[in-house]
């Protein structure tokens, strides 16, 4: 057997496939992906702690890029993207998060709710005026994230919009590949991402000059030699844009079907309000925004009996490690109140989700919200879920309110 994740019957429940895998070979050599599958929690869980496993992924195709002619526009945009923590190890890693985490504690994001409210109400007005069918996903969980981003970043209401396309951008770019009509979106994002480079680059000049309440003024603050150059501050706003928008956008929409596949739960949440935090946790495990983290093998590793080599590729699944059975009784069923839910939605170790506070406030207000104000909420059709590897992502998630 080789295992493709990326078949359309995988894409839209790839559940049954993973616990075969888990089942029957849990460190699975797939020929269609050309990398190791780690489907068990434990497995994966040890992965995190792993050093033969590394997040050290772009430079290493930067370099070789670089070696084999002229640098071009893609080139730049590389360069932004190997300076991101996410595909980088320690010591390059350890600098930068502690210098984001520094950022994120002066945020207090415990008192962005109102404000996270308030975003999600326009957006549910908007929804509640509307009538007939409606995409829940472009409506309500597709702005969200990027406008809570933008507005952290201090970056002016009005240009708000401009994030959303950079994040789709920048989604292409880290993670497309192939295809003729792909290699020309590709470029078509490249030349978006040089207008997003120029614009944080002002943002940064800006903060500089008038330093205000917000997370690239603090991110900018430290006058030690630790402190973060231009192009390291314009690198994280897009690794902060990039890592927070389509997961939330994920989250609110997978959190939001389960929740109307499981009526009996979503009866239950209503009725009790305090369920919020840990059905959230539990959306999150059920039905997670990420399907699978990359790592590049750096030595070679013994596990389950199978040999991993250097210079390969490992997929660390978290939605089939949420799932396994030796972790979580009933891993199949949909419990609001499972407790305790060790989940790893958010990854484990050193590069665990920095942003995993706002990611959980901006879910809770969304699907809070959502359920209060959208009682008489139905799904109008199946969604379609889109062939990606990375995320657990719906084109479209089209629902009626009455
Ligand atoms: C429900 C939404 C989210 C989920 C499920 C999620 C999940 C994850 C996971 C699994 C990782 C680990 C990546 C790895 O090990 O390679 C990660 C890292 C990261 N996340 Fe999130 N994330 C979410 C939202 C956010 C938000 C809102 C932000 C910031 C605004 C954010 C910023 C980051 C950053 C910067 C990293 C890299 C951390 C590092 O390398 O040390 N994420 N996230």
């Amino acid at each position: 057997m080789t295992a493709d994740l990326l078949t359309p019957s995988a894409s839209a429940d790839p559940y049954a496939l993973f616990a075969t895998l888990r089942a029957e070979d849990p460190v699975h050599w797939s020929d269609a992906h050309r990398a190791w599958l780690l489907t068990r929690y434990d497995d994966v869980s040890a992965a995190f702690q792993n050093k033969a496993f590394s997040n050290d992924r772009v430079r290493p195709v930067l370099a070789r890029r670089q070696a084999s002619g002229e640098p071009t526009a893609a080139d730049r945009v590389l360069g932004l993207l190997s300076g991101w923590m996410v595909v980088n190890d320690p010591p390059v890693h350890t600098r930068l998060r502690k210098l984001a985490a520094g950022a994120f504690k002066g945020q207090r994001i415990a008192a962005m709710g109102e404000q996270i409210s308030a975003i999600v109400d326009e957006h549910l007005d908007a929804f509640l005026a509307g009538s007939g069918p409606q995409d829940l996903v472009s409506e309500v969980a597709y702005p969200l994230p990027a406008t809570v981003i933008a507005t952290m970043l201090g970056a002016p209401a009005g240009d708000r919009d401009r994030f959303r396309d950079w994040s789709d951008e920048l989604a292409l770019v880290a993670f497309g590949t192939g295809g003729a009509a792909r290699a020309e979106r590709h470029e078509r994002a490249l030349r978006g991402l040089q207008e997003m480079d120029a614009y944080f680059r002002e943002l940064v000049a800006r903060r500089r000059a008038e330093p205000g309440e917000d997370m690239l003024s603090a991110l900018m603050a430290r006058e030690d030699e630790d402190r973060l150059t231009d192009d390291e501050l314009v690198a994280m706003c897009a690794l902060l844009l990039f890592a927070g928008h389509e997961t939330t956008t994920n989250s609110i929409a997978n959190a939001t079907l389960a929740l109307l596949r499981h009526p009996e739960q979503l009866a239950r949440l209503r009725a009790d309000p305090e369920l919020l935090a840990p059905a959230v946790e539990e959306l999150l495990r059920f039905d997670g925004p990420i399907k699978v983290l990359n790592r590049w093998v750096v030595a070679d590793t013994v596990l389950g009996g199978r040999t991993i080599r250097a210079g390969q590729r490992v997929h660390l699944v978290l939605a089939s490690a949420n799932r396994d059975p030796a972790k979580f009784a009933d891993p199949d069923v949909l419990d609001l109140a499972r407790s305790p839910n060790p989940h790893i939605a958010f990854g484990k170790g050193i590069h665990a989700c920095i942003g995993a506070q706002l990611a959980r406030m901006e879910t809770r207000v969304a699907v809070g919200r959502i359920v209060e104000r959208l009682p008489g909420l139905s799904l109008e059709q199946e969604p379609v879920w889109k062939d990606a590897l990375a995320s657990r992502s719906m084109e479209t998630l089209v629902v009626r309110h009455s």
